[in-house]
């Protein structure tokens, strides 16, 4: 079915709520055309703004940008620190387009390990879009799948030590509450989950939260996706049938 997916048009009534990308490719991109990877990287970050906005337009109501992951401390300081830089570029230039757009910037990682200006300006773009109550763009900056559970299961087990909670009442419920997507509610989970670049894994992704999220992989690189590539993957998610475990009503 999905091989028909250009013919499929996008139902407009039918848009994930939550769609999470892991941008991957960046690299590659720009090795194709003989350049620095820092390039693709550049390119990778107007990638973002374009598919934010198109997503925003779109009617999602949050989009979960993997920015980096807890792992990519291992590259190159050179190429760790112009990715530590880009936040700083990115939000200078694009806040009032998200402002104008009402869209509401998050961040969820251990942004204390980032260097200062990072954290300064990843601070002002969530100040300076606290009254938008559009769409919520959130980004995964020095996030892992497995730290925040290991957080969320220290959390509770400090709250069971101190008698506010009985380990009895640990529940599914209670452990979304103490993981980093926990603000976001009822739209914690993704119901779309894309990953560019044909690699076709989580790399420490949202491990819990995608529990029955759809996934789509393009072999796209990141730098190349854009809003029609976005509308490509959801018309795929419209096309799935989710059944949560159970059976379809007929
Ligand atoms: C994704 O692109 C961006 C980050 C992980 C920060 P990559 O840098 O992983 O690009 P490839 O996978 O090497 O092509
Ligand atoms: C995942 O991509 C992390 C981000 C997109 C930020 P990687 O390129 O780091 O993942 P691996 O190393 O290929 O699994
Ligand atoms: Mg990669």
């Amino acid at each position: 079915m999905e091989k028909d997916q250009n013919r499929v048009s996008l139902d407009p009534s039918r848009i994930p709520n939550h769609i999470a990308i892991i941008m991957d490719g960046n690299g590659r991109w720009a090795k194709k055309r003989h350049l620095p990877r820092v390039a693709g990287h550049k390119e990778g970050m107007n990638t973002v703004k374009k598919v934010a906005i198109a997503a925003s337009d779109l009617g999602v109501k949050v989009l979960t940008l993997y920015a980096f992951s807890t792992e990519n401390w291992k590259r190159p300081q050179k190429e760790v620190s112009y990715l530590m830089q880009l936040p700083i570029r990115f939000f200078k230039t694009f806040v009032p387009d998200l402002v104008k757009h009402n869209v509401k910037v998050m961040v969820m990682g251990d942004t204390s390990q980032l260097p200062e200006g990072t954290q300064k300006a990843v601070k002002d773009a969530i100040n300076d879009t606290a009254d938008c109550d559009g769409m919520i763009l959130n980004f995964a900056l020095n996030y892992g799948g497995r730290d925040e559970i290991v957080r969320a299961v220290k959390a509770i087990a400090s709250e069971v030590e101190s008698g506010k909670l009985s380990s009895q009442d640990v529940s599914g419920t209670v452990i979304s509450q103490h993981l980093m997507t926990a603000p976001l509610g009822r739209l914690a989970d993704p119901d779309l989950l894309i990953r560019t670049s044909g690699e076709m894994r989580l790399s420490n992704f949202l491990l819990w939260q995608i529990a029955y999220s759809e996934f789509v992989f393009t072999d796209e690189l990141w730098p190349d996706f854009d809003g029609q590539s976005l509308e490509k993957a959801i018309i795929q998610f419209q096309q799935r049938h989710r059944r949560f475990g159970g059976l379809i009503n007929k």
